[in-house]
């Protein structure tokens, strides 16, 4: 990693198993304008929640092989299915690289909000079934965790349909029977944020929702300040790739990141040699 030097020289690589991490780019570019970031949306194999755990390990390290070739001083896996299955092992396979995952930022925003101790835990069937979450809150001494798979509100979010009555239904049929346990809910998936006014309107005021995206730039963020990285004038580049190029990509990108990448390009990920 490179110490001392001028942001415009650091490159972050993020990778999510589709378009959903860039609503932690989003976050990234708000909290860092000035790094350069390299974004892999693995948009062909996607969902990785609904696979096992081999497969995502898989995957999960094929994309950072991907990043790692492009020369990238640090590894952000916005996945939280990949933070939850895979980190671990990509900490192991490739140590000489700062990686962030997206579990313990999240997890450690909600104990600072909630005041019941009750925290809600809501992501894909993989990232659920590992309980990843519920480990560290558990380590963090809370003990009162509601977790629902929410698989449907991915397909929604994809579809743009963030408000109205299906999504509301849906959120009812998943969330009707936790929220009255609970006074704060982690938002488990890169999807979410876009589904966030319905969430909200289900689960009530009360109920504080946590975006793990901001909470994880930061530390990003806190850990360049401690390299001695510097702050300077204008915007990094922002170079997208994507294993596939859906028809309706242009509509994906404006719902989930809001501007214009500098680059975007296919990839073939068959053609990258991983650990
Ligand atoms: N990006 C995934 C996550 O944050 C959601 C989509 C998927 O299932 O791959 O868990």
């Amino acid at each position: 990693m490179k110490e001392n030097t001028a942001g415009s020289n650091i490159s972050i690589g993020v990778f999510d198993s589709g378009i959903g991490g860039l609503t932690v780019v989003k976050k990234l570019r708000e909290k860092l304008p000035y790094v350069n970031i390299v974004y892999l949306g693995d948009t062909a194999r996607v969902p990785y929640g609904t696979k096992s755990e081999e497969t995502i390990i898989r995957f999960a390290t094929e994309d950072t092989a991907f990043l790692i070739e492009k020369e990238v001083d640090l590894i952000v896996v916005a996945c939280n299915t990949a933070s939850s299955v895979a980190l671990t092992h990509l900490r192991k396979a490739f140590k000489d690289y700062p990686i962030f995952g997206v579990v313990e930022p999240g997890v450690k925003m909600a104990i600072h909000a909630t005041q019941s101790n009750s925290i809600g835990v809501i992501g894909t069937i993989a990232t659920i079934k590992s309980h990843s979450h519920k480990k560290f809150l558990e380590r963090e001494g809370i003990t009162n965790i509601f977790e629902k798979a929410c698989p449907l509100f991915v397909p929604l979010a994809e579809e743009g349909l963030s408000e109205g009555e299906i999504p509301e239904l849906v959120a009812r049929h998943y969330l009707e029977d936790i929220k009255d346990h609970i006074d704060t809910l982690i938002l488990g998936c890169t999807h979410y944020p876009i589904l966030i006014k319905t969430i909200k309107k289900v689960v009530g005021e009360k109920v504080k929702l946590i975006d793990p995206s901001s909470a994880l730039a930061a530390k990003v963020s806190d850990f360049l300040m401690s390299k001695n990285i510097q702050p300077v004038e204008g915007n990094g580049k922002l170079d997208l790739y994507l294993t596939d190029i859906p028809p309706h990509y242009h509509s994906l990108l404006n719902l989930f990141l809001g501007f214009e990448p500098d680059t975007i390009e296919k990839v073939n990920l068959s053609e990258i040699s991983s650990c």
